[in-house]
């Protein structure tokens, strides 16, 4: 299939304009519409076309129930730390040691997002305030969540990151915006009994989905991004 030149200021657009949305409105987001992205999306490529991924979608009631058990559970544990070690990740999204220069853009993508909403240093409530926002979508209609068999190796990981990218790209294209979080990682023994996912099935993020609000300075953050030149090694 040929590919129209005049796709490549459209494809372009949509990757440069895609970002975490942080604020979303109320505007909902219909099923066919979230059906036309899930199906585009699926053309994602995957190692031997094995298709790792599995969506939940929450709306209404079953996005505002997860909200209320998982953001009680996140209070409790900031009053109780010893709660934390109930709430392990299924996986390791981050190294368990942290080293230079990912550490770097780590902290300064942090102290980045903070700054601009005016949280300091040792502000630890407006921080987990902001942290919580995760657990309430940041506000969008629609949430949703994705599992994986972890009887799949890690390229079933590889893979699913193509399918999570080509949903925001194709969400951006028709107007909508997301947010992929790893934060609910750590609430899978409360979040996969809600979707109602079957024994086994591992959590590998959620994402908060609808239209972001524009009027919400959150949304002005923007990330930078290391140079071509930096990143990229011409071997002679
Ligand atoms: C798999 C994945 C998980 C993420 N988890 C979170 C999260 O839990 N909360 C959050 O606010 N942002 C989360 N992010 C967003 C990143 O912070 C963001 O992609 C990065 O800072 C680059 O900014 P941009 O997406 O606006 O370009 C996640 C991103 C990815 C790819």
């Amino acid at each position: 299939m040929s590919t129209p030149q005049n796709n490549v200021a459209a494809v372009d657009h949509v990757m440069n304009s895609r970002m975490s949305a942080r604020a979303f409105t109320q505007q909902p987001v219909s099923r066919a519409l979230i059906e036309e992205i899930l199906q585009v999306a699926s053309r994602a490529p995957s190692g031997t076309n094995t298709q790792p991924w599995k969506v939940y979608v929450l709306q209404g009631p079953s996005r505002d129930s997860l909200v209320e058990k998982v953001c009680a559970a996140h209070e409790a544990m900031s009053h109780n730390p010893e709660l934390a070690k109930n709430y392990q990740e299924q996986y390791d999204y981050y190294p368990a040691k942290w080293v230079s220069p990912f550490i770097d853009r780590r902290r300064e993508n942090g102290w980045g997002l903070y700054g601009l909403l005016g949280i300091g240093k040792g502000d630890k409530e407006k921080m987990h305030l902001q942290h919580q926002r995760n657990f309430k979508f940041f506000d969008a209609p629609v949430g949703l969540m994705f599992t994986v068999d972890p009887v799949m190796g890690r390229g079933s990981m590889f893979d699913y990151g193509m399918f999570v990218q080509n949903i925001m790209l194709a969400a951006r294209a028709r107007g909508l915006h997301t947010c992929p979080q790893a934060a609910w990682n750590h609430f899978h023994s409360i979040i996969l009994p809600h979707i109602g996912a079957g024994e086994g099935e591992m959590l590998v993020c959620g994402m908060a989905l609808g239209y972001a609000d524009e009027s919400d300075k959150v949304n002005t953050f923007v990330t930078p991004r290391v140079p071509v030149s930096e990143f990229t090694h011409w071997v002679a």
